[in-house]
């Protein structure tokens, strides 16, 4: 038997040979499938997300049905900053939401670093996940500094991170203090994971696509760098994602990944002329397009399973996340798709 290290996915994203692009979808636990809703019924977010059994059964739900080359492990980019003590809550329809906004040096002094002591039921549910996935891998995850600042300062998801770009301009001692400080809490959080068994760790900047390059560069950049370094020399490879970056990718991989996420809006093709020779590439169906005809979808898979070809290393995915209306029955057959299109 292969070991999750040799796996397709690890090796697309070490830019080795594969026999077939290796596929998995952010957000591919989670609504769009009845045995989640079945087990979710009545529990709240943050409190599944604490139970380590719960957490296997979700995180191997989208491998059993579907066939993907990587499980993700189910938690939520704000578990880390709940493990440490934030009032928050993960509301559904809506997102995390902050009790008592960040937005003071006694906000920030009231946040602390965060040891594996604080998540002690991650460490078991990728221990035990890892052992029910043989050969599969599991990807681990952290919110990026930027994107949990964002939910931090504004107290909750926002069109416009109005209260964050204030903060970061008005304040730019403070702004670095707080990113550097959800840091140490995301590479901590990927180090747990990457310590108990995780092959591969994606760090999601999803809104930093609200930034320009020259604001990236100066107020998040070294602070992704330095949460992607807290798995640095432990063998996993990195995948760096955000949406709408086409402007950042090449920021975003000289932050320290190995792979860069492409969202649906910018063609792989551009993003690795962008990019160079020296990252895979990850994405990038446009989620919308699951609700298209059957015909739509695969042309569109295959298209860009062939721009993939001429990647340095590709992992299928989706642009962004799987939404909770997707029909489940699609995304089965887009796994089938992908592999037999690029089958070597
Ligand atoms: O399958 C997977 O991809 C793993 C699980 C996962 C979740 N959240 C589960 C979840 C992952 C990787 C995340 C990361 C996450 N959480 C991000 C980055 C990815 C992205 O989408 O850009 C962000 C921005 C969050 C914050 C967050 N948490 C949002 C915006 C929401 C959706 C709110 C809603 O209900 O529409 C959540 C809640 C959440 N996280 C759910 C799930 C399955 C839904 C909660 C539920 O089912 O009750």
């Amino acid at each position: 038997m292969t070991s999750p290290s040799d796996s397709t996915l690890v090796r697309a994203a070490r830019r080795q040979p594969v026999e077939h692009t290796p596929v998995w979808f952010m957000r591919q636990a989670g609504r769009s499938l009845p045995e989640y809703r079945e087990v979710r019924e009545g529990i709240p977010m943050l409190d599944a997300c604490r139970r380590p059994d719960l957490v296997t059964e979700v995180t191997l739900q989208p491998v059993r049905r579907h066939g993907v080359d990587a499980a993700i492990l189910f938690s939520d980019i704000v578990v880390p900053l709940a493990a440490v003590g934030v009032d928050l809550d993960i509301v559904p329809g809506t997102g995390p939401v902050v009790a008592k906004p960040v937005r003071t040096r006694e906000d920030l002094d009231r946040l602390p670093e965060l040891t594996p002591e604080h998540v002690p039921y991650i460490t078991e549910a990728v221990t035990l996940l890892t052992a029910e996935l043989g050969s599969t891998p599991l990807i681990g995850f952290a919110g990026a500094p930027f994107t949990l600042a964002s939910y931090l300062v504004e107290g909750g998801p926002s069109r416009t991170h109005t209260h964050t770009k204030a903060l970061m301009h008005g304040d730019p001692g403070l702004w670095h203090d707080l990113c550097a400080r959800l840091a140490q809490i995301s590479g901590a959080f990927l180090r747990v994971q990457a310590a108990a068994g995780a092959s591969v760790v994606q760090l999601f900047d999803s809104w930093v696509g609200a930034l320009s390059r020259a604001d990236y560069e100066e107020y998040v950049q070294p602070h992704s760098a330095s949460a992607l370094a807290g798995v640095l020399g432990m063998g996993v490879p990195r995948i760096h994602f955000g949406v709408g970056t086409g402007e950042l990718l090449p920021s975003m991989g000289a932050a320290g990944a190995e792979v860069v996420g492409v969202d649906f809006r910018t063609s792989l093709t551009d993003a690795v002329a962008r990019l160079g020779d020296a990252y895979a590439v990850q994405g990038n169906l446009d989620p919308a397009l699951l609700f298209a005809p059957w015909d739509v979808v695969e042309a569109n898979v295959r298209r860009i399973v062939e721009e993939g070809r001429h990647a340095p290393g590709h992992i299928f995915n989706l642009g962004h996340g799987v939404l909770p209306e997707t029909d489940a029955d699609v995304l089965t057959r887009v796994v089938a798709l992908v592999h037999e299109a690029s089958a070597r």
